[in-house]
């Protein structure tokens, strides 16, 4: 097979100067992060990094401390692309400063089935905020010299058995969802890269996707960029190259390499194929100054804790935050009035999701922090239930190095022999062993010892797989710890952990050894930690310090939410319920409080069986390292939270149009079709909160709704802010077709901000990719029927104004 739909960069003198495996060779990365550079034809070493919510740099973990960014959801609600924008030119900073020509993002999978792990790190259910939101943060990056790569192509929506399931999607649906988003980041920002899916789609590993890449892709769209794996995700040499994917990541290993050059020589492989892909390379490397003369990339980098990132984060966080309910006008807090603060969420705020998406900030504001820096002595605050199931590294304060007495724990990496290979500081309690570090020998064990510097009960533990032993005092403890899957992502990403109790001393020394368990096929390595914790307390002894903390403020801020455990790479969720007991400990409160507030510390839907029992509702997000500022700032109303879900928080579980995330016999069916979200609940059952739900500070009127064009796609309304506070209303326009197999969509938004009492006449230019179906029978893009009902919105559940379309 020739290559389908070459792309023509110039670049031919220099693709001809290489031979088959020197061009191949560029194919492969040459690290976990690095490309190979080639001199003889000016090709300096490409690196990535990546993202969405921070530049984490060349490794895994650990690494240089970084900005911590909201996460994808919470930028989202703000339905803003200006923000999305500026986000994707502070990442350009960040990049820039370290040296990283693109950075792993966005992530524009959707929000199928609300159990998705992942969907912190995605924007939203709908394609077109998800894509417009995606071009603006993609155009942000590489306006500023930073490429940007669009994932994951496609069809990636839930994690459990990732590397392996069948996503299993009609043609319809695949174009006009899952698609689209990446079909707009491509049109209106030329993302420079893109990467290819674990997953295979309709029985071809998305890395093999010629249907996708090679006849959609790079044919249909005319795209000039980059497909790149996923890591690890490649498993074949000639199906994966013939099929449109133009680079393997990591290196230096893999499947191509010396694979492909035969593949080559066999006649499998066109060499035409190798030299496009060579050329989609070389055109990413000149884009991000990387070939040719070094091209100057400088910009003023506000350091992580600078005075203007903490501005920009806080802000960016403040603005996605939404107001789900707010009863008797407790929101804004009334300033004077005194409040009792609660929950483990306020004092451990979860700031980012957990896997690639995580980085290593600088410093993170806890809830309590941010408010009590605005409220001082008017905020109580009182701890909350457990909302972990698994053990947690040990927290600073509770593990200092034995030797330099600095937070953290001491870590020492032994060879077979017991010889020491390395050794480490590991402040946050964790480290990666055998995937980011060169060791000069296999690993075999872990020593992690600190100090305790509390006495008391303390649960003690390791985390990681393998045969431990801990010892703190005269305790002794052995006990292994397995994997489920074996898998090297499990190793790292959610590894098991094993804990006791132990009366310690202030000052004891806790000593711990693992001899590493294998993972499969891919020797010893994952992340190791330490446990070190206060021993957790009864339930009802929490609860009943919280309702006596209730019971004593004017009002009761109890702050829930999910932890890393449920929203994370690799795994999916099994519920929307709330882990532990939080829902008891809100309805405790709640029940004995004068007013209730909760603030939802979760990028995703989770199930409020307490809502009818207080008074307001916060969705936070996870809100980066800013989080405890954003949260006191739009508690108390000096930033506005206007932000506008972009997921549909269903009623109950199960109570969704894509719910189970469990393949079948390996295949998991799409079998809502394009049914998903809100354009399924359309037709039931009824959400707790439809996407686009969001009450802000203000209380708005719609009048005179008007048609701009004959064929209703370019509309107008008014809206007046009758509320008492300058305030941002975002116009959401929905269609919905006669045509009941065609699923109600938005199809534009518009924003604006006006003082109270004042009206604006706001303009939507809907997007005419919304205007058209795909119809299998013909293979081809269709205009929708203008025939249905236009519907001015702030989500399904609050219609503010309907227009009738009869046209064709
Ligand atoms: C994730 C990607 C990420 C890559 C590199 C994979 O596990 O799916 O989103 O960019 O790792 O860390």
């Amino acid at each position: 097979m020739t290559s389908p739909h070459p792309v023509a960069t110039g670049h031919e003198a220099l693709i001809g100067s290489l031979d088959l495996p020197a061009k191949v060779a560029l194919l492969t990365g040459a690290s976990m992060f690095t490309l190979r550079p080639e001199p003889s034809i000016g090709l300096g070493e490409m690196r990535m990094s990546d993202g969405p919510t921070g530049v984490r740099g060349l490794t895994f973990t650990g690494g240089r401390t970084v900005a911590l960014f909201p996460n994808a959801t919470l930028l989202a609600a703000a339905w803003n692309p200006a923000s999305a924008y500026e986000v994707g030119r502070m990442l350009a900073e960040e990049a820039v400063a370290q040296g990283i020509h693109v950075v792993l993002g966005p992530t524009i999978n959707l929000h199928r089935s609300p159990l998705g792990g992942r969907l912190f790190e995605a924007y939203s259910e709908d394609p077109l905020l998800s894509g417009v939101l995606a071009a603006a943060y993609v155009r942000g990056l590489q306006d500023h010299g930073v490429g940007a790569c669009l994932k994951h192509l496609v069809a990636n929506e839930s994690e459990t058995a990732r590397h392996t399931v069948d996503s299993v999607v009609d043609e319809a649906t695949l174009r006009e969802l899952y698609l689209l988003p990446f079909e707009i980041a491509v049109a209106d920002a030329d993302a420079w890269s893109i990467m290819a899916a674990y997953n295979k789609v309709n029985g071809t590993p998305a890395t093999e996707q010629h249907h996708v890449i090679n006849e959609i892709v790079k044919g249909e769209w005319g795209y000039r960029g980059l497909i790149v794996s996923d890591w690890w995700a490649t498993t074949s040499a000639a199906p994966a190259a013939n099929g449109g994917l133009d680079l393997v990541m990591p290196g230096p290993g893999g499947p191509w390499g010396r694979h492909l050059v035969d593949a080559v020589t066999a006649g499998d492989v066109d060499k035409a194929v190798i030299d496009d892909h060579v050329r989609r390379l070389l055109l990413l490397a000149e884009r991000a100054g990387v070939l040719g003369e070094p091209r100057e990339r400088q910009a003023p980098v506000p350091a992580p804790d600078s005075p203007m990132r903490r501005e920009q984060l806080t802000r960016l966080a403040a603005e996605g935050m939404t107001v789900l309910k707010n009863e008797r006008a407790t929101l804004p807090l009334a300033r004077g009035a005194t409040v009792a603060l609660i929950g483990r969420h306020a004092l451990e705020t979860i700031d980012m999701g957990g896997g690639s998406a995580q980085v290593n900030p600088p410093y993170q504001v806890s809830v309590a922090e941010g408010l009590t820096a605005l409220l001082g002595d008017a905020v109580a605050v009182t701890d909350g239930v457990e909302a972990r199931h698994r053990p947690v590294p040990a927290a600073a304060g509770f593990a200092v190095h034995p030797v330099t007495g600095e937070p953290g724990v001491q870590v020492s990496v032994h060879a077979e022999d017991g010889s020491v290979i390395d050794e480490r500081h590991a402040a946050s309690g964790v480290a990666m062993i055998g995937i980011d570090d060169d060791l000069p020998e296999p690993p075999h064990a872990v020593r992690l010892r600190a100090r305790l510097p509390q006495g008391g009960k303390l649960q003690v533990g390791g985390i990681g797989a393998g045969a431990w032993e801990v010892r703190v005092g005269q305790l002794v403890e052995r006990f292994e710890l397995t994997l489920d899957s074996g898998d090297v992502g499990e190793a790292v990403l959610r590894p098991p952990g094993g804990t006791t109790l132990a009366d310690a001393e202030p000052g004891d020394l806790l000593e711990t050894e693992v001899t590493l368990a294998e993972t499969a096929g891919r020797g010893r390595r994952g992340l190791y930690g330490l446990v070190a914790r206060p021993a957790p307390e009864n339930v009802d002894a929490v609860v009943a310090r919280a309702v006596s903390a209730a019971q004593d403020a004017d009002v009761a801020v109890v702050v829930v939410g999910l932890t890393e455990e449920q929203e994370t790479e690799s795994v999916d969720k099994t519920t929307l319920r709330l882990p532990g007991a939080q829902d008891a400990l809100v309805a405790a409160v709640a029940a004995a409080a004068r007013r209730t507030v909760v603030v939802v510390n979760a990028a995703t839907p989770i199930l409020m069986p307490w809502l009818d029992q207080v008074d307001a509702v916060l969705w936070a997000g996870l809100p980066g390292q800013e989080g405890g500022h954003a949260v006191a700032a739009t508690l108390l109303g000096d930033i506005e939270p206007a932000g506008r879900l972009v997921t549909t928080f269903p009623a109950a579980d199960e109570a969704g149009p894509a719910w189970s995330v469990t393949p079948v016999e390996g295949r998991l069916e799409y079998t809502e079709g394009a049914f998903v979200g809100y354009r399924g609940h359309d037709r039931g059952p009824a959400p707790a909160f439809w996407f686009g739900h969001g009450l802000g500070y203000s209380t708005w009127e719609y009048s005179d709704a008007a048609i701009l064009d004959g064929q209703g796609h370019r509309l107008a309304v008014t809206v007046t802010n009758t509320g008492g506070r300058t305030s941002r209303e975002v116009v959401q326009v929905y269609f919905r077709p006669t045509d009941d197999r065609r699923p109600v969509r938005l199809v534009g938004w518009q924003a604006a901000t006006v003082e109270p009492g004042e009206s604006a006449r706001v303009e939507v230019a809907t997007d005419p990719r919304l205007w058209r179906y795909w119809d299998e029978t013909r293979a081809a893009w269709t205009p929708l029927p203008s025939q249905g009902r236009i519907i001015f919105a702030r989500g399904l559940g609050d219609v503010r104004a309907t227009l009738e379309l009869s046209g064709r």
